[in-house]
């Protein structure tokens, strides 16, 4: 199976490109830096010619067309991973300006990534676009308030993957939001109750599975549906 992974160089990005090239996977991997990452280039050694680091920034048009350019084939699964959140985004100390920034890469980043790629989506057969959302998008699970760029970001990126499944269903190509559990990571923090390997195997447990008639949902890691 042909993968693109944005955000692969720390994270969950990186632990997902490591167990799909375990599986025997081809990956490309799409990261702001590449220089920079080491412990993805270091997979190279060990994986030989299925993993292709290049350089990809979601919130940039111009880095988005030359990734796209770079590729050629089917892609069978696309995983919208990169993600942004600013530690300060409660009613009092948030900054509209990280707001904004946050909706340019959770929300506009992947389907700025999802359009550019769409040719190559279109040559595999039942593609599948997955985009890591979080339980604080949902509406309906939002009574404690607060964090309001990235819930707003995410929320965002829900209503854009219920837009892809409807625009691409005819085609047979399947759109979810997934959520990766609270996991430890830069972003998720220590007192994180999930491993990041538990989060990267369930999310490709979970996507391997997805059929046509999953397109539009929002599911977690382990495959359970997530109210909008
Ligand atoms: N961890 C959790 O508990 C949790 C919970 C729910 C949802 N999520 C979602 O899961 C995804 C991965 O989260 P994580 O915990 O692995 O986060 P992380 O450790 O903070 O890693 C974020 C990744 O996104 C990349 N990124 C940020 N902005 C980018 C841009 N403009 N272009 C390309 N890549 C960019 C980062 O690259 P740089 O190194 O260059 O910054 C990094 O590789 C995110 O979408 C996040 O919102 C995480």
């Amino acid at each position: 199976m042909n993968l693109v992974i944005t955000g692969a160089n720390r994270g969950i990005g990186l632990e997902l490109t490591r167990q799909s090239l375990t599986r025997g996977d081809t990956v490309h991997a799409g990261v702001r830096e590449p220089a920079q990452a080491r412990e993805l280039t270091a997979l190279v050694g060990t994986s030989g010619a299925r993993l292709h680091v290049r350089a990809l920034d979601v919130a940039r048009d111009e880095s988005v067309h030359a990734f796209a350019a770079a590729l050629t084939g089917p892609v069978d699964l696309l995983i919208n991973n990169a993600g942004r959140r600013t530690r300060t985004d409660d009613l009092e100390d948030l900054s509209l300006e990280d707001a904004l920034q946050m909706l340019q890469v959770n929300a506009l980043g992947a389907l700025r990534v999802t359009r550019a790629l769409l040719p190559r989506l279109r040559e595999a057969r039942g593609a599948k676009i997955a985009s890591l959302s979080s339980g604080l998008g949902s509406l309906s699970d939002n009574t404690s308030g607060g964090g309001y760029g990235y819930r707003m970001s995410k929320a965002a990126l829900n209503m854009a993957t219920r837009s892809l499944a409807a625009d691409l269903r005819g085609e047979g190509l399947i759109a979810v939001a997934i959520s990766p559990g609270w996991v430890q990571t830069d972003m998720g923090g220590a007192s994180a109750p999930t491993q990041v390997s538990e989060s990267a195997a369930g999310l490709l447990a979970v996507l391997d599975r997805l059929t046509l008639g999953d397109s539009g949902g929002f599911f977690d890691f382990r495959g359970q549906r997530i109210d909008w």
